[in-house]
């Protein structure tokens, strides 16, 4: 049997996973499900634990439940670990998407400004475990869920001697979804070829039992583009004339870059009037979720998780794990060192492309040059999350000052510095000196 590890436990998303478990069992037999949290996190830990507790003991399944305080421990001999944890927990979050809106600057926690801060609170952390992994776990395989996903894993690959990790995240199944559902047919029957970066990632070309759509899937998009968004990020329809001319299907977090004006507006609009941003909106669901994740009859998965922006997380992490594990060779879209799969990005940067997932790790399928319209936006946030890993790595201030500077949501040198500077402040506890 398998022992798994998850760090950052207590959050609300675990129920997901461990549904995902269960209904995989008999493929991937995960014995042993370690759930690690901090201190600050340990009630939610003991709640969310013992829900998981009941859900396996409902499903019939010998996978024991370990929760633990003690990361060390719980790495200890690991085959998989996943991580999903919040450095500051929602607190920071409020931060970084609360600072840059007094400037007016789109906070964004992976994106924007939030994104590079969110960035260099995890790093350090998230190479803290890889040291951890390589003492007492070598052979285990590191799947990131923790965001900014892609700056993440861009740091682990580059800064850590942990080869076997993967970035992960919904956006690219999420998109499949839309689609099929925009179509009105089975997600089975439609093929999609994506590439780019996490969260800037692009649909290349889709397909429908085969027959090339995705003219037709630009159209609807443009047409009812409102209607398919994801939870956490407002769904403002887009310019059917301006994705007929792109030719790619933009992902949702695309807003954020062509539609940065109505976006902020929209954000503005919210924090005015009631002085709140997501991290207030997912506190409080989260309250909701805590309450009922408490009540002893509850033993599934509670339907109020569905408001959260993590849809088809366990899908995306268990399908993965299940290949690593039964070496399907199946075709996932996943963040790995992009190895000349993408022209023009460093090779040793990390991507979100099509790979084939094998026992020996995702393999990148080959995609060439991106259309000229979205290669430059593509490179610019590489060459961001390039530079924020350096800031976190360093700790060097003027590093972290240029991160912030070539951000696209940051439109000058001036309001950058000012940002960066509140920041630091607002964020001191959970950072290294800068
Ligand atoms: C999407 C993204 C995740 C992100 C989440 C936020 O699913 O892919 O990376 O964490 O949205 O959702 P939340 O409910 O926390 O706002
Ligand atoms: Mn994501």
């Amino acid at each position: 049997g398998l022992k798994m590890v998850t760090i950052g436990g207590g959050s609300s998303y675990t129920p997901e996973l461990v549904e995902g478990l269960i209904q995989r069992y008999d493929t991937l037999p995960v014995r042993e499900l370690w759930l690690v949290d901090v201190p600050e996190g340990e009630e939610k830990l003991t709640i969310v634990g013992n829900l998981a507790k009941r859900m396996v003991k409902k499903a019939g399944l010998p996978i024991k439940i370990h929760l633990t305080l003690n990361r060390r421990e719980a790495l200890t001999g690991a085959d998989f670990v996943t991580t999903q944890f919040r450095v500051g927990q929602l607190a920071a979050r409020e931060k970084d998407e609360s600072i840059p809106l007094k400037y007016g600057v789109i906070g964004q926690e992976t994106n924007g400004p939030g994104g590079l801060f969110k960035g260099l609170r995890t790093i350090p952390v998230i190479l803290d475990i890889c040291r951890d992994m390589v003492e007492l776990c070598p052979d285990a395989w590191l799947i990131n869920f923790t965001n900014p996903a892609g700056m993440v894993t861009e740091a682990v690959l580059r800064y850590s001697s942990i080869q076997k990790t993967v970035g992960l995240c919904n956006v690219p199944i999420g998109m499949k979804m839309n689609i099929a559902e925009m179509l009105n047919v089975d997600p089975e029957r439609v093929r999609l070829d994506l590439a780019g970066l996490n969260h800037m990632v692009f649909g290349l070309n889709v397909y429908l039992d085969g027959e090339a759509i995705t003219d037709t899937v630009l159209r609807l998009m443009g047409e009812k583009g409102d209607q398919f968004s994801m939870k956490n990020i407002a769904g403002l329809g887009w310019e059917p004339e301006f994705l007929q001319a792109l030719g790619a299907i933009p992902c949702p977090y695309h807003r954020y870059y062509y539609k940065t004006r109505e976006m902020l507006e929209e954000e503005l609009e919210k924090y005015r009037s009631s002085g709140t941003t997501r991290a207030q909106v997912v506190h409080r669901l989260e309250q909701e979720l805590f309450e009922v994740y408490q009540e002893e009859s509850l033993d599934v998965k509670p339907k109020q998780l569905e408001e959260r922006g993590g849809a088809y997380y366990s899908e995306a992490a268990c399908r993965l794990i299940d290949s690593i594990y039964n070496d399907r060779r199946d075709i996932q879209t996943v963040n790995v060192r992009n190895n000349g799969a993408i022209s023009g990005i460093p090779a040793d940067s990390a991507v979100e492309v099509d790979c084939v997932i094998t026992r020996d790790g995702p393999k990148p399928v080959t995609v060439g040059e991106l259309p000229v319209a979205v290669f430059g936006l593509v490179q610019q946030i590489k060459s961001f999350e390039r530079t924020a890993a350096k800031a976190a790595v360093t700790g060097d201030y003027s590093t972290a000052l240029l991160a912030m500077t070539i951000n696209p949501l940051v439109d000058s040198d001036e309001t950058a510095k000012k940002i960066l500077d509140d920041m630091l402040k607002a964020h001191r506890d959970h950072l290294p000196p800068f």
